[in-house]
């Protein structure tokens, strides 16, 4: 079966890599891709956004031409603009949510009416869509506060603030300078909480859920978490934060009253619910919900991953998830997030990458390619903030990071930076 995976991060990369695996998996098309998918498949240079009708007319086109069986759609922007239902009239089988499920996504304000609604842990919050009475709410707020934009911003959207001036220039941020566009039309601004995040990653075909394994992804740009959010700077799995039973309870208390309140809503969820979570001394609170792999969480993810993913995405997509089953590499898997210098500010782009090939040599160590192109000359150039994903497996978390940050070290390109603390969260426990 020929596979068209939608996308161009080191999600997609991974995604691809561990559908090649299956036996049943045939060619793979990238729409658009980057230097290392072209490797793997071929890349399309389609623009999948914003989804007007003639998006979706060329990638039926397309499909049609490739013989494609299956559409994954890694980001979540064309998800929530409504991807995966036209694709699905167009008769193509999908993984991923129709818009109405990825609204859990697009709109952090109706998400938490739907946790509400359905009794699930998450901070309490306040939903603006006025600037000056979300700007009067925060100026006599005394515990400190987060300030998301309730729209999609590519990650960036949320604001961690210690006091009221901060939430204040937020609040503006958001509103009044509207940082994030139509993103902060609605401001969600909620009580600030402590504690250890984690992702659950769960597999769903519109009523059965498949939860992955527990990971742990690190937003903020500099060592030791300091620093603007990220889209993501590294990621391992599996994190000793969440044993079986918190996983059972994460499952029973979140995922699937989560994919209950949605059916109830007429919301037929196909694709990856990820629960963003923090583990909070009054017990686990949602901080949010994605609806797609996380991305780097997903490399780690899939470098373990023993099962045929192919064979899973269509359960999924055909309501069989019941059917499948999964075991995953008993070993570490610790992911790196190389950098463009600037990033998640201003970066230049093609700047040469070199060093590639000896890393991928490198023993357990797996390179994936994010915001990465390859020039006129063949040359593969930087091409985005977040321009490689390396990962490693290690039959720990300090040798999994160990042999990462190694493969770090042999790939070079101008202004690179990456994080070398990549688990020290739970290493040091802070
Ligand atoms: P989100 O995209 O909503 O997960 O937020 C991005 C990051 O902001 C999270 O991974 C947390 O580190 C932080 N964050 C979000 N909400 C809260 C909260 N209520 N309390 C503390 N930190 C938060
Ligand atoms: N790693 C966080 C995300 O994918 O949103």
């Amino acid at each position: 079966m020929n596979v068209l995976i939608i996308g161009s991060g080191g999600r997609e990369h991974a995604l691809g890599w561990k559908l090649k695996q299956s036996k049943r998996c045939g060619k793979i098309v990238f729409a658009p891709g980057n230097a290392g998918t072209a490797a793997i498949g071929k890349n399309v240079d389609l623009a999948v956004e914003p989804v007007t009708q003639k998006v979706v007319d060329d990638i039926a086109h397309l499909c049609r031409h490739e013989k494609i069986g299956l559409v994954v759609i890694g980001p979540e922007d064309p998800l929530s603009q409504g991807l995966a239902d036209k694709l699905v009239k167009e008769g193509l089988k999908v993984f991923g949510p129709v818009a109405d499920g990825a609204r859990l996504e697009a709109d952090k304000a109706w998400a938490k009416q739907l946790m509400r609604g359905a009794l699930i842990p998450t901070a309490e919050a306040r939903t603006f869509e006025d600037a000056e009475a979300a700007l009067n709410y925060v100026r006599n707020h005394e515990t400190p506060v987060v300030v998301k934009a309730a729209g999609l911003a590519k990650g960036k959207g949320v604001i961690v603030c210690d006091d009221a001036a901060e939430a204040e220039a937020a609040v503006k941020r958001v509103m009044v300078d509207r940082e994030f566009g139509e993103a902060g039309d609605i401001c969600v601004i909620e009580e600030r909480l402590t504690g250890q995040e984690v992702s659950i990653l769960a597999l769903v075909d519109g009523r059965d859920i498949y939860v992955l394994e527990p990971s742990q992804d690190h937003k903020q740009v500099g060592e030791g978490d300091t620093g603007p959010n990220t889209g993501g700077m590294g990621a391992y799995t599996p994190t000793p934060l969440v044993n079986d039973k918190l996983m059972r309870q994460i499952e029973r208390e979140v995922l699937v009253p989560t994919v209950d309140a949605l059916r109830r809503e007429g919301v037929d969820f196909k694709g990856v619910l990820y629960a963003g979570l923090m583990l909070t001394p009054g017990g686990i609170k949602v901080l949010e919900f994605n609806v797609r792999f996380g991305d780097p969480e997903c490399q780690p993810l899939m470098v373990r991953m023993k099962g045929d993913l192919l064979q899973l995405m269509l359960a999924c997509a055909e309501g069989k998830l019941a059917e499948t089953s999964l075991s995953w590499d008993k070993r570490v898997a610790c992911c790196v997030v190389m950098c463009s210098g600037g990033y998640p500010g201003a970066y230049e782009k093609g700047k040469v990458i070199t060093g590639l090939d000896a890393a991928a040599e490198l023993d357990d160590v797996f390179v994936f390619h994010a915001g990465t192109k390859l020039d006129a000359e063949g040359n593969v150039v930087t091409h985005g903030g977040r321009v490689l994903n390396i990962v490693a497996l290690g039959d720990d978390l300090v040798e999994a990071r160990d042999k990462a940050n190694a493969a770090c070290e042999v790939i070079k390109f101008g202004g690179a930076f990456y994080r070398h603390d990549i688990g020290d969260r739970v290493l040091k426990n802070v």
